[in-house]
């Protein structure tokens, strides 16, 4: 698949390497064409250019830059963004003396920030909820299981889209609803990343059905 990575930080890195590793054809923009070309060449990607060239080029974009720099991005290249899936990975949280929380400023998630400052793009919620360096695990498998990527979704070819590049890195697509509901894994990040920050384990909150018992 042509993707287009917005951003040549972490997560651009981290997930465009995973896809670059699987056989996609990933061009990485940044504002900088220092750094697009930098980590262009750590991941080996196909090319490397200006946010507009990321743009012009995926059949999917990912947006891997802050969440309060999003939907300004998004907003200023809808129009080359209409009809392509665009996935949001970024989460907006700020720590407070109440711990980690979420800073939406009135809206209900980043995604439908998204969503609303380019109207024609297929907005797709995913890969937010775990840290990069999960991503550069080959493949991101925990005790012989693969990871579980959970995304929201309102198109179909859009959701159909994320689920080959949930899968071709070796991880398993787990669907979540529509767009609407990324509020809830935009949350769910705000939890689970201020629980390993307290020391806790999320993960332990989550056991499986096989491992409860039913009434
Ligand atoms: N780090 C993680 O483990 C992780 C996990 C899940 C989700 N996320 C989310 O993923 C997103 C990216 O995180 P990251 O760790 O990759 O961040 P990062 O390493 O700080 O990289 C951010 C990138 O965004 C670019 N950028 C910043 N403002 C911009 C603007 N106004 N226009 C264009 N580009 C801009 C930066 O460009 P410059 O280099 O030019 O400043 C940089 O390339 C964030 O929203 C974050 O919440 C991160």
């Amino acid at each position: 698949m042509k993707i287009g990575i917005f951003g040549t930080g972490g997560m651009a890195a981290a997930l465009g390497g995973a896809w670059t590793t699987a056989g996609h054809d990933v061009v990485i923009g940044g504002r900088s064409q220092e750094r697009a070309e930098r980590t262009a060449g750590l991941i080996s990607a196909a090319g490397h250019g200006s946010i507009a060239d990321a743009a012009r080029h995926g059949d999917a974009i990912l947006v891997a830059v802050p969440a309060a720099e999003a939907p300004h991005l998004v907003g200023f290249l809808a129009g080359s963004l209409a009809g392509r899936t665009v996935i949001d990975c970024t989460n907006s949280l700020v720590p407070t003396d109440e711990g980690l929380m979420l800073n939406l400023g009135g809206a209900t998630s980043v995604a439908r920030q998204l969503a609303a400052a380019a109207p024609d793009a297929h907005v797709v919620k995913a890969f937010n909820l775990c840290h990069t360096s999960v991503w550069t695990l080959r493949p991101p498998t925990f005790e012989n299981v693969p990871l579980a990527v959970p995304y929201c979704a309102d198109h179909p070819a859009a959701a159909a889209a994320t689920e080959t590049l949930i899968s071709s890195i070796g991880c398993t697509p787990a669907p979540c609803g529509g767009l609407a509901r990324a509020a809830y894994l935009e949350a769910t990040a705000a939890l689970a990343i201020g629980l390993w920050w307290a020391g806790g384990q999320p993960r332990a909150a989550f056991p499986s059905q096989a491992e409860v018992s039913h009434p």
